[in-house]
């Protein structure tokens, strides 16, 4: 996503809309082929997957075959690596400490795990991911970065219940670019197991892509929340959460959030 994704008129844009797409359409010609494709591709998922988790696998098992590094949103190697370093300056500046125990949700092929699985003690990392597909090249990445003794946990998941981790255990939970492409009811269900598996002092942080407009989505693919939905869903499940503002000034097109099971102290400014 552009950086300029977060301009205020694009915050209120209406992707899903028949005039935005016209417009948009006229605006970027050679963007209406590949979107044709991935219609195309959409459908056709639609009717052999119903539900959320097989079709967004099937997507990831399409795009992560031609290239991981492009099907976790990277457009080139050095895009991933920035992304990446972007994901763990801002947690090492939140007090990412090697003694930490991090669960990576949608860890992807690593493009910001690799950097924690270095940062942390042997054993602390535990990334999950939907997709069988990009945990290969997950794997991949860990042995190209030499981190095998780092021995991190890379695990296959069929739903975000998080019901197979133990209580209280986890300080930083984490999904970088995930909620921006989740329905509304998976988000409820990681809300619902996130507090679980938090310390009481942990917190999750969470990117979306926001929208100050109608609440959309384009295709099954990108999800548009409104900040209040997504807070008040955290408050439903009894956490508290907050508004990252200082994640605005990196420049990346998502929002950030952050959830706690008890109140935590405001980021410096
Ligand atoms: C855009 S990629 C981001 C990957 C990684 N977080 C990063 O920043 O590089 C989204 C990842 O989330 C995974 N994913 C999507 N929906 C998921 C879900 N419901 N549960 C777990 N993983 C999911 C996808 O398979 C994919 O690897």
């Amino acid at each position: 996503m552009p950086k300029d994704a977060r301009s205020p008129k694009k915050l209120r844009s209406n992707r899903a809309a028949l005039t935005h797409k016209a417009r948009y359409a006229l605006s970027h010609p050679e963007r209406v082929v590949p979107h044709l494709r991935r219609a195309a591709r959409d459908a056709w998922l639609r009717l052999r997957h119903p539900d959320h988790v097989g079709y967004y696998r099937a997507v990831m098992a399409s795009d992560a075959r031609r290239d991981p590094e492009a099907a976790v949103g990277s457009r080139s190697h050095d895009r991933w690596l920035a992304l990446g370093r972007m994901q763990f300056d801002y947690l090492v500046e939140h007090g990412l400490r090697p003694e930490h125990r991090m669960l990576d949700i949608g860890c992807g092929n690593l493009r910001g795990g690799w950097r924690f699985i270095d940062h942390l003690d042997a054993g602390h990392y535990y990334g999950i991911d939907i997709s069988p597909d990009i945990l290969i090249a997950a794997k991949r990445t860990l042995t190209e970065r030499g981190l095998q003794a780092k021995l991190p946990h890379l695990t296959l998941t069929g739903d975000l219940r998080l019901d197979f981790l133990p209580d209280g255990h986890f300080d930083v939970v984490h999904a970088h670019s995930v909620f921006s492409h989740s329905p509304p009811q998976v988000i409820d269900e990681c809300l619902g197991g996130v507090g679980r598996v938090l310390t009481r002092t942990g917190f999750f942080d969470f990117t979306f892509d926001r929208t100050e407009g109608a609440e959309h989505q384009v295709l099954r693919e990108d999800f548009y929340y409104r900040t209040d939905t997504l807070l008040s869903l955290a408050a439903r499940h009894g956490l508290h959460a907050r508004f990252m503002d200082d994640w605005e000034k990196r420049p990346h097109g998502q929002s950030k959030i952050r959830v706690s099971r008890s109140p935590l102290p405001a980021p410096p400014l």
